[in-house]
């Protein structure tokens, strides 16, 4: 079956993965209701096309907290890639390399940031991190990725509690025993097995990620490191200013996938009360839904830098390790070049936020 969209590489991906892995990566919390709003919210926006300015040659490149990528689309972080396929996060690493993506890696990766580092030395990494009860675990992690050369620190701040997974509780979710979680040693690198009947992720997330952390422990980081702090998991106005006010570089519209709290909104729906908000002062990302070169527009007209994508590029590593994530970035920037050309936008300072609009639009002037 050929492969032109991020759809078919979803169900090559679906018949390469054990149930454990498969309904580990495609599910979300609670009815899933954010899963599917993540979607659903870019079908009900319009494209407002121009039409006669010039698209026969395009620059979708664009820089981000220093650092100059080919084009506006990354890879988000996800847990434990080895489970997808043997190439893991190197193969992931190496194909956003090859593309000019930036890739992040989770603190919850199969490969250690090292290992990381050393085989993708081109490519532009940032990485993901979760403050753990023990501060110290954390600051060993920032100290180990500050030596690697990645390039900032991506928070998670919607994880105070892992989400209401239920398939994973079915599953009585767990990293399989031949895997671990890199960057860790001993007992924590073993960490995620299920022992009191449910996900091992929440009994790991449980055990170990601090519920108590404030705006204070996010100033604590700061002052620990010269590395660039990116908050991710920003949905509202309200904490999008305090990310300014607490001297944040950046930060991520993001319901983690909707994987966390059920029914908060799409985040292409969360995204323009932050813009409203922050847009002149900080670098606005995000991330959730992205599947093709359509949405990846809307976010931008919308005011979003750049965006990431979680599952799709999961879906290319499953497919067929780092060749199907090359495969699969390669259809998505086929997609979005087709975008920019239809809607008359050469480079990506033409994108204007009226050329998207909500549905009602049309209907509400008559
Ligand atoms: C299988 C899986 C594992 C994830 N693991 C992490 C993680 O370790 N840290 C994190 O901040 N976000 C994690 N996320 C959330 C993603 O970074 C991202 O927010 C989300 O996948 C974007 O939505 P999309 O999958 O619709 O593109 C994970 C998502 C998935 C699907």
């Amino acid at each position: 079956m050929a492969l032109v969209s991020v759809a078919d590489f979803e169900l090559k991906a679906k018949r390469n993965l054990e149930k454990n892995a498969l309904d580990y990566y495609k599910n979300g919390a609670g009815e899933q209701v954010t899963v599917s709003l993540n979607h659903e919210a870019y079908k009900r926006l319009r494209l407002r096309p121009r039409f006669l300015r010039d698209v026969s040659h395009l620059d979708v490149s664009c820089e981000i907290l220093g650092q100059q990528l080919q084009w506006p689309l990354g890879i988000a972080p996800s847990a434990m890639q080895k489970l997808a396929h043997p190439d893991g996060e190197i193969g992931m690493a190496r194909a956003a390399g090859k593309a000019g993506s930036i890739y992040i890696l989770s603190t919850l990766s199969t490969t250690s940031l090292e290992d990381l580092a050393k085989a993708a030395p081109d490519t532009c990494k940032w990485f993901q991190l979760y403050i753990y009860k023990d501060r110290h675990v954390t600051e060993q992690l920032v100290r180990r990725a500050e030596r690697a050369n990645f390039k900032a620190l991506v928070v998670t701040i919607d994880t105070p509690i892992n989400g209401d997974r239920r398939a994973d509780a079915k599953n009585k979710f767990c990293l399989p025993s031949h895997l671990s979680l890199a960057n860790f040693e001993g007992e924590m690198a073993q960490g995620v097995i299920s022992c009191g009947g449910g996900s091992g992720l929440n009994e790991y997330v449980a055990s170990h990620y601090d519920p108590s952390i404030t705006w204070k422990d996010i100033k604590w980081l700061q002052q620990l490191t010269h590395l660039p702090v990116i908050l991710k998991g920003i949905l509202t106005a309200e904490d999008a200013e305090l990310a300014r006010e607490f001297g944040c570089s950046g930060i991520i519209v993001s319901n983690h996938g909707g994987r966390q709290l059920d029914t908060a909104p799409a985040t292409i729906e969360a995204l323009p009360e932050i813009v409203a908000a922050v847009g002149n002062d900080l670098v606005v990302m995000l991330d959730g839904g992205i599947m093709q070169g359509n949405d990846i527009f809307k976010a931008l007209a919308l005011g979003a830098k750049t965006v990431f994508i979680g599952r799709p590029a999961l879906w290319g590593l499953a497919t067929n390790g780092q060749a199907g994530v090359e495969q699969l970035l390669h259809v998505m920037r086929d997609d979005f070049e087709i975008t920019m050309k239809l809607t008359g936008c050469p480079s990506l300072a033409d994108i204007q936020p009226t050329m998207v609009v909500h549905e009602s639009t049309y209907w509400n002037r008559h």
